[in-house]
C-alpha cells in the first residue's frame, strides 16, 4: 500500500489496517465513550482515517465486571441508533471484550462464557502495575479450549520487558500480541514508544489497536497518523487485522 495509503486529500490514513478490533466506544460502560454523541464523534474520526470495520471490546475487569448478556443488547442498541449515520462511520461489525486477567478478576474457561471475537479470538490484558498473580494457567486453559488469545498491548507493561521469560512463554504458547497503535507516537511515554518499536522488529506483532476511549484519544490518533515512522510501520509489516 505505501504511498497509497493515503486518501484523496492526501490525509495519512490506517486504511492498510481496515479493522480496528480493540476500542472502548461502547458508552457508559467502562471508562471509555460518556455518551453517544462522543461515540458517534469518535466512529467519524475513525472512518475519515480508513478504518472500515469496529469491533467494540468494552473492559471485563474487577472495576468494570460487566455482563455479556447487558454488553450484547447495549451494542444492539447502539446499532439502531446509530443506523442513520451508517454512511459516515465503519461497520459497527461485532461486541466482544477485553478480560482482564488479574488478581482481582480472572475469567474461568469451562465456567465462565465469554464472548469473542469471529475466530474464537479473544483480547486478554494484564495488570497494568505488575503483581504476583501468574495469568499462564488461565491461558493454558483457555487455549485448550480453542480458543485464540491475543495479548492487548504488551508494551504497556513495565514488568514485560523484551527478554522477559514471561513473555517468551507467552510467545511460546501461541498467544499472538496487539500493540496499541497510540504508542507509536509516545502517548503512553518513551518505554512503551521504544518497547512497542522492539516489538514490531523481533516480529512478535499481530494486530495494531486503537484502544480508542473518548475524544481525546481520537485527536491523538489522527496525529499517530501523521507520524511519518507509523506510516512506515504500516508499510513494512503484515498485520492481521483485515482478517477479522
Ligand atoms: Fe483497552
Amino acid at each position: 500500500m505505501g504511498l497509497f495509503n493515503r486518501r484523496k486529500e492526501n490525509r495519512p490514513t490506517f486504511e492498510v489496517l481496515g479493522t480496528d478490533m480493540h476500542c472502548h466506544l461502547l458508552p457508559s460502560v467502562d471508562d471509555g465513550s460518556r455518551d453517544i454523541n462522543e461515540t458517534l464523534s469518535c466512529l467519524k474520526t475513525m472512518k475519515s482515517l480508513g478504518f472500515k470495520k469496529i469491533y467494540f471490546t468494552p473492559h471485563f475487569q474487577a472495576n468494570y465486571p460487566n455482563d455479556e448478556t447487558d454488553i450484547v443488547k447495549r451494542f444492539e442498541q447502539l446499532k439502531k441508533a446509530l443506523a442513520p449515520h451508517a454512511r459516515e462511520i465503519p461497520e459497527l461489525a461485532g461486541i466482544s471484550g477485553e478480560y482482564r486477567f488479574d488478581q482481582r478478576y480472572e475469567r474461568r474457561a469451562g465456567i465462565d462464557a465469554v464472548n469473542p471475537l469471529p475466530g474464537k479470538k479473544l483480547l486478554c490484558e494484564l495488570s497494568l502495575h505488575g503483581s504476583n498473580y501468574n495469568p499462564l494457567e488461565s491461558f493454558k486453559a483457555f487455549l485448550a479450549e480453542g480458543y485464540n488469545l491475543i495479548l492487548a498491548h504488551p508494551e504497556r507493561y513495565p514488568y514485560l520487558g523484551i527478554h522477559s521469560p514471561e513473555l517468551k512463554e507467552i510467545l511460546d504458547l501461541g498467544i499472538k500480541l496487539q500493540l496499541n497503535t497510540l504508542s507509536l507516537n509516545g502517548f503512553y511515554g518513551p518505554a512503551a514508544l521504544e518497547k512497542g518499536f522492539a516489538f514490531l522488529e523481533n516480529g512478535w506483532v499481530s494486530y495494531l489497536g486503537t484502544d480508542l476511549h473518548n475524544t481525546h484519544y481520537a485527536q491523538e490518533l489522527v496525529a499517530t497518523a501523521a507520524n511519518s515512522k507509523v506510516q512506515k510501520v504500516l508499510q513494512r509489516y503484515k498485520f492481521l487485522n483485515s482478517e477479522l
